[in-house]
């Protein structure tokens, strides 16, 4: 029992001896360094001689696995260190990697770390590096990573490189180095990666040398300056899974074997160069490959040569180049390939009915050549295909019913061909955001099942020879561009495209007709003339009101104005929640244009009314309709008056006449969240949007399940969003349709805000009120305090019509954040976003209820919860509205 007891305690005595007799100078050694360099942000706290914890557990160490412990590396990275480098750093004897990259280290490269005799990686990536690589950068004989990569290296790369025999990293990208590469690749046999890219002062061609690196895997060449032909020799880095060359200055042709001795590529992009010529036909030609793919199975082994190379290929990028001849028609094919584009460039040739074989394939751009082919039923069978660009070619034939059955399709561009026949029903392609098939010779009907597609933003039918009347069911979209130009389509045009889009996206139809257009519509009489009366009358209401001259104009508003002139001295009834020590007449003396606050809102204007005891309250003033009794106005107003919620401004009272009510709010001194938005100055910090947010989904989603009744706000915007000194958001002008009765409602917000923005697309159909349009408001809201943007800026796109397009088109989700919010809160305001867009779903049933609004918001904050957000997940999200 003692033996057992006492051997691995006298062991781990030994141990502890062996520790601090062998590395008590390690410690030293740390200290000494600690010592000498800078630590603003005293990351390196841990490392201190009075540490209880050995140097082995100090921030960035590690050491070897065996007694005696001993430092193998040094990882630093991205600690805002600074100061000098000193070279005692190399007397810790094992120390194999030191990373101080993404630092603050500001001094030519630390030639004396040569002495590290230990060393393998030296990483000083991304630090402010300056000078010239001197030649005796050689020393560092024993390095196999060199990253010197975004730094401020200039001059010319020295031949001492050359004799760095044992790397197998070299990065120097994104540096200012000039002048010409030497031929310093001869001895680099064991190289990986090489990377000198983004160096544009460089003039230089690739070495041929280059040809030597066996080994290498992947090379980055890409924007620095390299000009002439591609060398022979590339045909000899037969290990090359990446190549970057692009945005260059190449010239020439492609060598002709380059692809098939690279069979191991994945992904090649000489895009943006000026080379030219036939593509090789190497492997890439494909006959082979289609009669494989015919007639055996591509995967099984037994698959000659010539056409396997290809195989693992997932990234072909050769746009912006002067190539010519056919394209290699095999690329079409390949099992794992991506993505394809070969745009502005004069390739010819067709698109095989064997493309249904990529089963990978997301996107294809090959816009602005002359292909010259039908569109084959192949294409519509790759079911991860999601962008198809094809504009400004030689395709003919008709549209294929199934070209976008890809369940992720969402931008076709087929613009400026030969394609004929009519417009297929495109059912199945509920993540279309985009379709372009201007510039064709399509006829037929405009299919009206495009307006059942969900998020179909941007449609471009202009100059084909389309026929038929445009379809009511497009009002359903919310379309940002909708060209039906010159064509010869006939019939009413639907109101809400005329009224939101510009007219000459209709020109050149010449049996169109419409209001605003040349031809009235036949038919339009009885209508039109109802609706404007309504406007009519409403405008006269307002101007009597407004302006208190008398108009003759009809009994009902002569009696109106009579009744007003008499109720103004004295036949108001009012009733106060809320211990106001006020007369009506106090309230009706202080309303005058001076305490008038802001514009006038849809139902009327609100004044901020300074009461005897210095009190202020605002009053909005609504025009009474009379369609309520004065019991029953009493009870609904009292209903809103009872609601108590700290994110929902407090009705204190009400007065009212015959033909006016004063709503009597409490008064918040900050004014509202849009007035906030619309200043140029408009800076709130991310947590005090999210703040407002959340409170405003709690507001909201009170109305909606907590309190009873349950009440719709049914006019949300951030005008109606006030702000208190702690910039907590409160509701206000809630549910006024109980006030004015739901007639007049709907017909001073029909006539007032029908195209607003923060109206739900179902708005103009449904004549019942819902939650889910409350919550589509909430969104547009929501996606102000991300983007800093006005919901319905005066000259451009509508908010939601802008994020829709910068998420969706450009998979931006990160470009639409108000750039005055700062980046570390990048992740919570995507998250944000997330949730706008889901509230803005086109589909009603597709939105969130509020509760889960506020539990989604709540989770952003950082304070309770860190949220992971998957940026991959956002289009999925933006389009499966
Ligand atoms: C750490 O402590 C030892 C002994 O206590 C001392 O000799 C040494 O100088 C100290 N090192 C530093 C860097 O303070
Ligand atoms: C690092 O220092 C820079 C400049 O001194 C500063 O702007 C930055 O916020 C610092 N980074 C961190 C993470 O502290
Ligand atoms: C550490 O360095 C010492 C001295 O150079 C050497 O004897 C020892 O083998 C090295 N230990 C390891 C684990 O590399
Ligand atoms: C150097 O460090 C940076 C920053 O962590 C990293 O991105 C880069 O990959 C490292 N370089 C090498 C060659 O590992
Ligand atoms: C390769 O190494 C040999 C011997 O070390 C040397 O003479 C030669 O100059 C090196 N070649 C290059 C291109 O650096
Ligand atoms: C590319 O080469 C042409 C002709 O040699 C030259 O005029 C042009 O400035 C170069 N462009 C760049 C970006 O280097
Ligand atoms: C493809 O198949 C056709 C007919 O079977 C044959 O004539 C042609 O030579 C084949 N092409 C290749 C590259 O094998
Ligand atoms: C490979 O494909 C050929 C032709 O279809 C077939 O005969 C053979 O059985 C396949 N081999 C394997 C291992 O699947
Ligand atoms: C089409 O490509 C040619 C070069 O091949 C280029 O000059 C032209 O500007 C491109 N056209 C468009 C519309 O991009
Ligand atoms: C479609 O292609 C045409 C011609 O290249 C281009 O002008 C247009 O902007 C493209 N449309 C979209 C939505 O990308």
């Amino acid at each position: 029992m003692a033996t057992t007891c006492t051997f691995p305690l006298f062991l781990s005595l030994i141990s502890t001896f062996l520790i601090l007799s062998s590395s008590s100078s390690e410690a030293d050694i740390l200290l000494t360094f600690k010592a000498s360099i800078k630590d603003s942000k005293n990351s390196l706290s841990s490392w201190s001689n009075s540490s209880l914890t050995h140097f082995c557990e100090w921030t960035g160490i590690t050491c070897t696995t065996t007694t005696p412990l001993s430092v193998t590396s040094l990882n630093l990275q991205s600690l805002n260190l600074s100061g000098e480098i000193p070279s005692s750093i190399c007397e810790l004897p094992n120390l194999s990697q030191l990373n101080l990259a993404e630092n603050l280290f500001n001094q030519p490269i630390p030639l004396h770390l040569s002495q590290c005799t230990s060393l393998e990686t030296l990483n000083l990536s991304n630090n402010l590096i300056w000078g010239t690589v001197l030649n005796q950068i050689s020393q560092f004989g024993s390095l196999k990573v060199l990253d010197l990569s975004k730094n401020h290296l200039e001059g010319n790369i020295p031949q001492g490189i050359g004799s760095l025999s044992n790397l197998q990293v070299l990065n120097l990208g994104s540096n200012l180095l000039s002048g010409s590469v030497p031929s310093i690749f001869g001895n680099l046999t064991e190289l990986a990666v090489l990377d000198l890219s983004q160096n544009s002062n460089l003039v230089s061609e690739i070495p041929t040398d280059i040809g030597k690196l066996v080994k290498l895997e992947k090379l980055f060449l890409q924007g620095s300056g390299f000009h002439g032909e591609l060398p022979e020799s590339l045909v000899g880095l037969q290990s090359l899974t990446v190549l970057d060359l692009s945005q260059n200055n190449l010239t020439g042709r492609v060598p002709q074997t380059l692809c098939s001795s690279l069979q191991n590529l994945v992904s090649f992009d000489v895009s943006e160069n000026r080379l030219s010529g036939p593509f090789p036909n190497g492997i890439c030609t494909g006959k082979g490959l289609i009669n494989l793919s015919l007639h055996t199975n591509v995967f099984n082994g037994s698959v000659p040569n010539s056409i396997s190379e290809c195989l693992k290929l997932e990234r072909f990028e050769v746009q912006n180049n002067l190539f010519s001849g056919d394209f290699p028609v095999g690329l079409w094919s390949l099992p794992k390939i991506k993505l394809l584009r070969a745009e502005n460039n004069r390739f010819s040739g067709e698109i095989p009915d064997s493309v249904s074989m990529a089963a990978q394939l997301e996107q294809v751009q090959i816009d602005n050549n002359s292909f010259s082919s039908k569109i084959p039923q192949g294409l519509g069978l790759v079911k991860s295909l999601y962008r198809f660009s094809a504009s400004l070619n030689g395709l003919y034939g008709e549209l294929p019913p199934n070209f976008c059955d890809s369940p992720v399709m969402s931008i076709v561009n087929l613009s400026r061909n030969s394609l004929s026949g009519r417009i297929p029903e495109v059912k199945k392609c509920r993540k279309l955001v985009s379709l372009s098939l201007a510039g064709n010779s399509l006829n037929g009907n405009i299919p009206s099942s495009l307006g059942e597609l969900p998020v179909l933003t941007y449609l471009d039918l202009s100059d084909n020879k389309l026929t038929g009347p445009i379809p009511q069911a497009l009002q359903n979209l919310k379309l940002a561009l909708f060209n039906v130009s010159s064509n010869q389509l006939s019939g009413r045009v639907p109101y809400s495209l005329i009224s939101g889009l510009p007219a000459s996206f209709l020109q050149g139809n010449p049996d169109l007709c419409g209001p605003g257009l040349i031809n009235p519509c036949s038919d339009d009489q009885p209508k039109h003339r109802s609706f404007d009366l309504t406007i009519l009358t409403c405008a006269l209401i307002s101007i009597a009101f407004a302006v208190g001259t008398f108009i003759v104009a009809g009994g009902f508003i002569a009696y109106h104005r009579y009744r007003k002139q008499r109720t103004q001295v004295g036949i108001w009834r009012s009733v106060f929640f809320y211990p106001l020590r006020v007369t009506e007449h106090d309230l009706v003396m202080g309303m005058d244009e001076k305490s008038a606050a802001g514009s006038a809102g849809v139902f009327g204007r609100v004044y901020i009314v300074s009461l005897p005891s210095g009190e202020l309250v605002a009053v909005k003033k609504l025009v009474n309709f009379g369609v309520q009794s004065s019991k029953t106005l009493k009870a609904e107003i009292k209903t809103l008056a009872k609601i108590r919620h700290k994110n929902v401004v407090k009705v204190l009272g009400f007065c009212h006449s015959d033909d006016s009510i004063f709503l009597i709010y409490e008064f918040l001194q900050k004014g509202s969240l849009g007035d906030l938005i619309s200043r140029p100055d408009f800076n709130l910090q991310w947590n005090v949007r999210l703040k407002i947010a959340i409170g405003v989904a709690q507001g909201l989603g009170y109305l909606h399940k907590d309190y009873v009744p349950h009440l719709l706000h049914r006019n949300v915007k951030s005008k109606n969003i006030l702000l208190d000194a702690d910039f907590q958001p409160k509701l206000t002008d809630f549910a006024l349709d109980r006030i004015v009765g739901e007639a007049a409602f709907q017909s001073t917000m029909a006539s007032e805000s029908a195209l607003s923005c923060y109206n739900a697309p179902e708005y103009k159909y449904s004549k019942k009120a819902t939650e889910q349009m409350d919550v589509y408001s909430f969104g547009v809201v929501l996606l102000e305090l991300v983007t800093g943007r006005q919901a319905e800026p005066s000259e451009s796109l509508d908010i939601v019509k802008w994020v829709r397009r910068k998420v969706n088109i450009t998979k931006g989700a990160v470009q639409v954040i108000d750039p005055k919010i700062t980046n570390s809160s990048q992740q919570e305001v995507l998250g944000a976003l997330e949730i706008a867009l889901h509230c803005t779903s086109v589909m009603p049933e597709k939105r969130p209820p509020m509760s889960e609004v506020v539990r989604s918001l709540q989770s952003l904050d950082s304070r309770t919860d860190s949220a992971v957000i998957d940026f991959s997940t956002f289009e999925e999200h933006s389009a499966s509205v």
